[in-house]
């Protein structure tokens, strides 16, 4: 049986969002461009009001969405900063007004007893800092570290959970090998040295959180995926391997001083043309925790053409499994397989589940959404992480993807993730049933 005790009384509950994702107002009070307007207004399906313009309006609506999550039970709230609403160039320049949004929404939630959990970067670089190469560009760190001083100098005194990136291997995976999110670059030599940068920032950004914010419980979020071969087949189960380095080891690897999995996908070695005389020994990290964002497994087949991977992922509908609005199956032993996965390595302290969550076709009858299918997505998923707690695996924490709706990537605003629906009409928020269960289960004492 699933209970909230038997987590504990110090486990951690909460929602997440994004800024690209929900905040909006993306030319307001000062907001310099980042590489997702760019990506969307140059794309057939993401332009016009299919892009993040307007996201869920969170920039406007945050004290009715700060107010519902209260409502809901939870006491942590995971949001992110928009590099470029409060440096609109990347760097230099100073936009305060951004600066004070955030400041009205960290008060909010420490008013309301709700901790507030800060993603520094959540996939939406500055288009200015694009311009000059983004993450493939080594000036990037620089950059990245001023950002982060700024940011952590700000807020420092106020918000002590503090998470570096979130989830490097996809913004550098999709957004710089195969070009599907922005800013749409495609192939190895972007690739490589967005990776190699982005993993040395793990570490840059957790120096400068701790420097600049006493008492701060520093971690970064991973993306986490089951990976399961067709068959047990040598080659089935090689690419699988493979699938298994690019998707669950290239960055918490490097984080743990075990360098990157280049024995499992050897194509990999061509990062060391990017590396400095020093990076070997910078990009270990020492984090009091990772975010672990698991949502579904992947099945693994051999396939020659696919460069690199040789290796193909068959789609949840080709294998006639339920799955969800974005095509990936409902398999919530993922919950434990990821849990005990990253929890083998030495150097994992804490785990916190940073994200979890499903999209599903939701309808809106009479006034209310009775989404049975996401209800039973998180029942399953978290008997599975209970389970996971009282075997003495170290989780200490649930957040939901996500609290409202929202912008989902090249997806636009078709799959919708929210314990709250938003009528993107008129931005109006209604409950749904998986979030009056959310709001009982957290209620309950035994
Ligand atoms: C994660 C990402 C979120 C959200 C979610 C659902 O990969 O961090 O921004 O979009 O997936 O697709």
């Amino acid at each position: 049986m699933l209970t909230r005790r038997a987590f504990g009384d110090d486990f951690i509950w909460g929602a997440a969002t994004s800024a690209a994702q929900s905040e909006g107002a993306w030319n307001e009070d000062g907001r310099g461009p980042s590489i997702w307007d760019t990506f969307a207004a140059q794309s057939k399906n993401l332009s016009g009001n299919n892009g993040p313009a307007k996201g869920s309006d969170f920039y406007h609506q945050y004290p009715n969405d700060i107010r519902l999550l209260g409502l809901l039970g939870f006491k942590n709230f995971r949001f992110s900063i928009s590099w470029s609403r409060i440096l609109p160039n990347g760097h230099g320049r100073i936009n305060q007004k951004g600066l004070s949004f955030y400041h009205r929404l960290i008060d909010l939630c420490l008013l309301k007893g709700i901790t507030p959990w800060c993603t520094l970067y959540h996939w939406d670089l500055p288009q200015a800092l694009q311009d000059k190469g983004g993450w493939a560009n080594r000036d990037i760190i620089n950059y990245f570290e001023d950002y982060v001083h700024l940011v952590t100098n700000e807020f420092g005194d106020k918000v002590k959970h503090w998470m570096v990136l979130n989830e490097p291997t996809a913004f550098t995976g999709v957004g710089y090998f195969l070009g599907l999110h922005a800013p749409g670059k495609r192939g190895l030599s972007q690739f490589l040295p967005a990776m190699h940068h982005a993993a040395l920032c793990q570490p840059i950004g957790e120096m400068v959180i701790r420097s600049n914010v006493p008492n701060s419980y520093v971690g970064t979020t991973y993306s986490c995926t089951g990976i399961h071969p067709h068959s047990q087949s040598v080659q089935d189960v090689q690419a699988a391997e493979r699938m298994d380095a690019m998707l669950n080891r290239l960055f918490v690897e490097p984080a743990m001083g075990l360098g990157y999995p280049v024995k499992s996908l050897p194509v990999l070695r061509k990062v060391y043309d990017y590396f400095g005389p020093n990076d070997e020994k910078i990009l270990p990290c020492n984090f009091d925790f990772i975010g672990l964002q698991p949502y579904t497994r992947e099945v693994v087949s051999h396939r020659f053409i696919i460069p690199y991977l040789q290796a193909r992922l068959i789609p949840a509908n080709e294998r006639s499994v339920q799955h969800t609005a974005m095509n990936w199956e409902v398999y919530p032993p993922v919950m434990r397989e990821m849990v005990e996965k990253f929890a083998a390595y030495s150097n994992v302290k804490d785990i916190i589940i940073t994200e979890n969550g499903a999209a599903f076709p939701d309808q809106v009858i009479d006034g209310r959404i009775d989404d049975q299918q996401r209800q039973s997505y998180f029942v399953n998923h978290l008997k599975e992480l209970q389970n996971c707690v009282l075997d003495g695996l170290p989780v200490k924490g649930y957040f939901v993807w996500s609290l409202t709706d929202n912008f989902e990537w090249a997806e636009s605003y078709r799959p919708r993730f929210g314990l709250i629906y938003v009528d993107y009409e008129d931005q109006t928020r209604i409950v749904k049933d998986s979030g009056y269960w959310f709001q009982r289960f957290l209620s309950k004492t035994n």
